[in-house]
């Protein structure tokens, strides 16, 4: 079952921005969140209508844990990127969650449904959150990029990452495969590790089903299988 509930909240992100080594860069994240708390309930914002994280919270709490399993895997996989890097493009991969954060203002990309049913599980016909139609439309890590952009002085590699991450899930990345940067390969890991197996829209007991766990000559029936089809080519 998807999970239901927010694990990290605002002062894991403060935790996380205070990791950051650069100063300009740790008061660039500290300014652009304070803004958009400051103009948002962002600790109550979903990151998305019905599906990953669609509780309350849960952009923040996605967020968290996409940087946290990117840091994770970071000494394993990748040492020589930076830690300032990770946390940047995690905490600001998807920003336009949030909404337009401008200058002067958000609008907001998710609405609350008033005829959410709590009692029954988020689903298509039983979302708790609407898309604000009125918003501008862009594909969603384009807007973040744009945002992340204008707040903080993100490098190309955080940029593309930002850009990028979410691999050739989507049409647009086309460009991008084959010359992703290292830190965008991460993030792509991290993100969809975070959305699909840990938030729940893959429910891990599939990765142990019965039939999944057989090797491929069992699940044809073995060695009488291949004794019966010896002559086949
Ligand atoms: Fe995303
Ligand atoms: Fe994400």
């Amino acid at each position: 079952m998807p999970r239901q509930r927010a694990e990290y909240d605002l002062q894991d992100l403060s935790k996380l921005i205070g990791e950051i080594e650069s100063v300009k860069r740790r008061e660039q994240l500290t300014g652009l969140f304070r803004h958009i708390e400051k103009h948002c309930d962002l600790s109550k914002l979903p990151a998305s209508c019905y599906m990953h994280g669609s509780y309350e919270g849960g952009c923040v709490d996605h967020s968290v844990r996409v940087t946290k399993v990117a840091l994770e895997l970071r000494p394993i996989v990748a040492p020589l990127i930076s830690k300032d890097s990770i946390i940047t493009v995690g905490l600001c991969h998807d920003l336009s969650k949030i909404g337009f954060v401008t200058k002067n203002g958000i609008v907001p990309r998710y609405l609350r449904n008033q005829n959410f049913d709590p009692n029954q599980f988020p689903s298509r016909n039983n979302r708790p959150w609407f898309y604000n139609s009125s918003q501008i439309q862009f594909p969603l890590a384009v807007s973040t990029a744009i945002i992340a952009a204008k707040w903080t002085d993100l490098t190309w590699a955080e940029l593309q990452a930002i850009t990028a991450h979410d691999g050739q899930y989507c049409e647009q990345n086309k460009p991008f495969s084959h010359h992703e940067t290292p830190l965008t390969l991460l993030i792509t890991m991290a993100d969809t590790w975070s959305g699909h197996v840990i938030e729940g829209c893959i429910d891990q007991n599939q990765f142990n089903k019965e039939s999944d766990l057989l090797s491929v000559n069992e699940s044809y029936g073995g060695d009488e299988h291949r004794n019966n089809n010896s002559s086949e080519t």
